[in-house]
């Protein structure tokens, strides 16, 4: 006869379950919100760890989804602590959200290891709050599952779907007179109709399906509305699920295996997902100590075809994702490509999650052998402009210019591309290739989302839509274009983008995944020895930390110290 399992002890009662002043302490402190004795007694302390903030309007709404998440603890014996973290509000925050990712990943990580938790609730929706709050947590390890927020219902403008896609198209249509700024002013309200975060598979519904490709939420995560009930539904199982997995002791490191890490970059490409996965995903890897590396993305996506019509790379809302089934259907259909065997929070595996799902006969997800596009969603390139690496999308790219030869029309800087784009003498043609510098981790400084850089006015009135342009900075999960991004290493730092001159010829060979900056060796040494780094914005404070310690691209631009974790143990005393 098998003996009895013995119970976990719980990290929590090095603290609750202590005698003698520091218990008293620990203790007494906690009993002024009200909390009667009992709670302290052997409870799994559950952490809500909560990126609801005002400034982050995809995530304003995360206090009622706090709500149903300590329900749900408190269902399954659990005691529910909620905490907040650094909130990354992708639509305010400047220079971009990307800068700041890396320092609420440390805040996450800190508050967790530092406190009483046994386990941690992540709520998370906005682009950036996925990452950083799974970066963090991957670097101390205890049980953790994830409840992202939901993205907002299809926005609808006169009788017409909207979404922040339609931004990028507006805003070219409001410069050549084709829409009025008043119709462009009436969409912002129209785009943004409820709660949610953006509506499209842009990168926070990316990261959505990321968490629950890797196995850290509750099968259907990913596409449930925010405004739908069955998302404090789901918030609801999630808090009764970590309590399980507390007393099962399954950590992050138990979920987020090599193979985990295969099936998410799988999927992603399935689903035309944003390239800002490729970052995340590696800075994620770096963490809980998987080795990945960036020209294995394409490795592993090369027979994944596009199978979700959505919007930036087809035509569907988030929306339809869910009436259409969401990610359960496209990882039932994935199935003989994944690694059906990974375990996921609900302790089963992917296979016995999603063996069996309702599908609805729609055009939203297509089956595999009929896909929307037989090329999936990324192409990892390499070539002498970007020894590291640079990625596209050929999804929402243009076919024409995905193998295409143009003389390079140079910006340094982004306010050098400012004064000049729409300058009616400048020598631009639409075969010309648009090259962006100093727009990198270290060079913005963050490496913010402007790789999507707009064409030249006098271009788009000619009825060009697209040009092939090249940085080292991201392009938004909501963007389109022939666009070549994460340039690495970046121009800040001596890269050959920062050799680049007006007049240069450029190859790009997608589908030989190759960039080239055709001027020869000599030439370019010899610019290379004139070259001089642009001064840093900031010699003090966090973005100076950052400047000084970011990894490029290629590497998931997280901070060189942070890389690994360091675990939930401490063993000192506060007093
Ligand atoms: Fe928050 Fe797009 S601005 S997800
Ligand atoms: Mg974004």
């Amino acid at each position: 006869m098998s003996e009895l399992p013995q119970p976990i002890p719980l990290r929590s009662q090095e603290w609750f379950g202590k005698r003698g002043k520091d218990g008293f302490i620990y203790r007494a402190w906690m009993k002024n919100q009200g909390i009667p004795a009992h709670q302290f007694n052997n409870k799994p302390v559950i952490g809500i760890c909560n990126t609801w903030s005002e400034l982050t309007p995809c995530n304003a709404h995360f206090r009622e989804l706090a709500q149903s998440v300590r329900e749900g603890i408190i269902e399954a014996g659990g005691f529910p602590l909620e905490f907040p973290v650094m909130s990354l509000g992708e639509s305010m925050m400047k220079p971009t959200a990307m800068l700041y990712r890396n320092l609420a990943s440390m805040d996450t990580e800190e508050s967790i290891r530092a406190n009483p938790l046994d386990g941690v609730v992540i709520l998370a929706g906005c682009d950036k709050t996925t990452p950083s709050t799974v970066m963090g947590a991957c670097s101390v390890d205890i049980p953790t599952i994830v409840v992202s927020g939901g993205p907002m219902l299809t926005g609808m403008q006169r009788g017409q779907p909207i979404s922040i896609s339609d931004v990028w198209r507006l805003s070219e249509r409001v410069k050549t007179g084709e829409v009025s700024t008043d119709e462009m002013e009436e969409a912002e309200a129209c785009t943004c109709r409820s709660r949610g975060h953006c509506a499209v598979m842009g990168t926070a519904s990316t990261m959505a399906c990321m968490v629950e490709a890797l196995g850290l939420t509750l099968p259907g995560n990913a596409a449930i509305p925010a405004a739908d009930s069955r998302r404090k539904v789901l918030a609801h199982y999630s808090g009764m699920r970590i309590v399980g997995m507390v007393r099962e002791n399954l950590l992050l490191s138990d979920l987020l295996t090599r193979q985990a890490f295969e099936n998410a970059i799988r999927i992603n490409t399935a689903i035309g997902g944003s390239t800002n996965f490729v970052i995340h995903l590696l800075a994620i890897a770096g963490r809980i100590g998987v080795d990945l590396r960036l020209d294995e993305f394409d490795d592993l996506a090369r027979d994944i075809p596009l199978i979700v019509n959505l919007q930036p790379s087809g035509q569907y809302y988030m929306e339809d994702f869910f009436y259409a089934g969401g990610l359960p259907v496209v990882i039932n259909q994935l199935l003989p490509r994944l690694h059906g065997g990974c375990r996921t929070a609900n302790g089963l595996t992917i296979a016995e999650n999603y063996g069996e799902v309702a599908k609805h006969p729609t055009d939203v997800i297509t089956p595999v052998d009929n896909p929307v596009k037989a090329e999936g969603g990324l192409a990892v390139l390499t070539g002498n402009l970007c020894a590291n690496g640079a990625v596209i999308k050929p999804s929402a790219a243009s076919p024409h210019l995905l193998t295409h030869r143009g003389q390079a029309v140079v910006f340094e800087t982004i306010e050098d591309y400012k004064v000049r784009i729409n300058d009616p003498d400048l020598a631009v043609t639409e075969t010309s290739v648009l090259v962006l510098k100093n727009v990198g981790p270290v060079g913005y400084p963050g490496m913010p989302e402007v790789g999507n850089m707009g064409l030249p006015e006098k271009l788009l009135r000619a009825g060009v839509t697209d040009m092939v342009r090249i940085s080292d900075g991201r392009m938004s999960g909501t963007a389109f274009g022939t666009v070549v991004l994460h340039v690495s290493p970046e121009a800040a730092v001596g890269g050959t983008l920062a050799l680049v001159e007006t007049g240069d010829w450029i190859e790009l060979d997608v589908p030989g995944r190759t960039l080239t900056l055709l001027v020869d060796e000599a030439e370019l040494d010899h610019r290379r020895q004139q070259w001089q780094p642009l001064p840093l914005h900031m010699n003090r404070g966090y973005w100076h930390l950052y400047q000084t310690h970011v990894q490029q691209a290629h590497l998931g631009a997280d901070l060189d110290f942070l890389r690994g974790h360091s675990g939930s143990i401490i063993t000192r005393e506060s007093h």
